[in-house]
């Protein structure tokens, strides 16, 4: 079996880049561990920038986002019960969309299986080999059968825990990390949200974040110790945190009903460099991870499959290495922006104990100097919605 280009991942950086080539008709072949059903219940991040959209556009799967997404066009911020609003039109011109990733992944499951390119699902064991040279292969298990594919390049779409990083030399690869001490416990339920906006919120007991996937599904966060368990966790010991943590007039509005998924994500910033090895190229969690204060990771995954799709693009109908020559120095430059503000947004909002009253003040001198320069908004305003290249 053959085929040109071998993605390992279905997640939406995978399907992303399957769909782009497809279009300008490169073979692909897509290699999933789980099952379809599987990736599709990953509850993950819910707001887009507008360069994802119109990839989505591009990839000719926008109907849904365009008919279904709620265009917002500010956040509202608290911290210790002083809220502030942050428009986006008036500072930048632009807006974000609140469409969940579920959601980004079914259009583009949809598109890939009403098409002949092929997708193995459970693909047990996926190896590569040989992508240090021109040839490339990528082997598996399926139903006990052992498989081959050989290929002209292989993309590691298959996020931070898969094997596609792992199996670059370690001396190949420089790792930049940050690990945090907290986590988000994240819950899922059927009720209208809080507010019309997002309201991420400071408090001292920690974190709290409102979020939406509709007019009647609502998608709330709380920081919680990194060793904390969601069976620890009833739905009325979130809800009593939750409320406990927003200002009174959002705390008022808040309608809690019985959590229809419950997880919790722990948080990391972290940086693989560079994104290619020979005929192997990363792309995505695969490569890097940001805290998701400022909802960048999908977004992020979604920019370097663009610039990935377009790189290979050139190579196959210009016979030109420089854009996959270029590649990873044009992703990174873009990631570590988006690491940036992540961390930064990650800085000011959760509660910090080991930096104490001084780690406290400076927060506090952050947030004030945010709600009050309009230049100070503008930067966070182009950043959250997400900045060019
Ligand atoms: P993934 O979505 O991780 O997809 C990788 C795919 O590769 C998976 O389907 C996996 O099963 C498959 N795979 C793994 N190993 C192998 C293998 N060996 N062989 C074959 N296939 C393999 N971002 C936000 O902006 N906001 C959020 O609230 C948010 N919450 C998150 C919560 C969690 C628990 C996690 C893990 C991430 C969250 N993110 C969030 C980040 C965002 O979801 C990711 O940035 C996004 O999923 C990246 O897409 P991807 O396709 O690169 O990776
Ligand atoms: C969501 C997740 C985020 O990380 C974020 O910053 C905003 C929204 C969400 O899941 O809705």
């Amino acid at each position: 079996m053959r085929t040109q280009v071998a993605i390992v991942g279905a997640g939406p950086a995978g399907l992303m880049l399957g769909r782009l080539l497809e279009r300008a008709g490169i073979d692909t072949v897509v290699l999933e561990r789980r099952s379809a059903e599987h990736v599709l219940s990953r509850i993950r991040a819910g707001v887009l920038e507008q360069g994802s959209v119109d990839l989505l556009h591009r990839a000719g799967v926008g109907a849904r986002v365009h008919a279904e997404g709620l265009a917002h066009n500010g956040v509202k911020l608290s911290f210790d019960g002083d809220a502030a609003r942050i428009d986006f039109p008036s500072l930048t011109g632009r807006h974000v969309t609140v469409y969940g990733q579920t959601e980004v992944t079914r259009d583009l499951m949809d598109a890939r299986n009403a098409s002949a390119a092929p997708t193995v699902y459970e693909a047990e064991d996926v190896a590569l080999h040989d992508f240090a040279s021109t040839r490339p292969r990528v082997s598996w298990r399926q139903q006990g059968q052992q498989r081959e594919l050989g290929c002209d390049f292989i993309v590691g779409c298959d996020g931070y825990h898969g094997v596609s990083r792992a199996s670059i030399p370690g001396d190949a690869l420089t790792i930049f990390e940050r690990h945090y001490d907290f986590g988000w416990l994240g819950l899922l339920v059927e009720k209208p949200p809080v507010d019309d906006e997002l309201i991420y919120a400071h408090h001292q007991r920690g974190f709290a974040l409102c979020s939406m996937r509709s007019h009647s599904r609502s998608r709330y966060y709380i920081q919680v110790p990194a060793t904390e368990r969601t069976q620890d966790w009833p739905d009325s010991r979130f809800w009593d945190e939750l409320r406990s943590r927003l200002n009174p007039e959002f705390a008022a509005r808040l309608q809690t009903g019985p959590s229809i998924e419950k997880s919790i994500a722990p948080l990391r910033s972290f940086v693989a460099e560079p994104l290619r090895f020979g005929s192997l190229f990363l792309a995505g969690d695969a490569a890097h991870i940001v805290p998701p204060t400022g909802a960048k990771g999908l977004n992020l995954a979604m920019h370097d499959v663009g610039l990935l799709a377009d790189a290979l693009i050139e190579f196959y109908s210009e016979h030109s290495s420089a854009g996959i020559d270029a590649y990873s120095g044009r992703a990174l430059s873009h990631i570590w922006k988006a690491e940036r503000f992540s961390w930064w947004m990650t800085s000011l909002l959760h509660t910090f104990p080991e930096t104490g009253r001084f780690g406290r003040r400076i927060q506090r001198a952050e947030f004030d100097y945010l709600v009050g320069s309009t230049a100070a908004r503008t930067s966070f305003a182009e950043n959250y919605t997400g900045l060019p290249g």
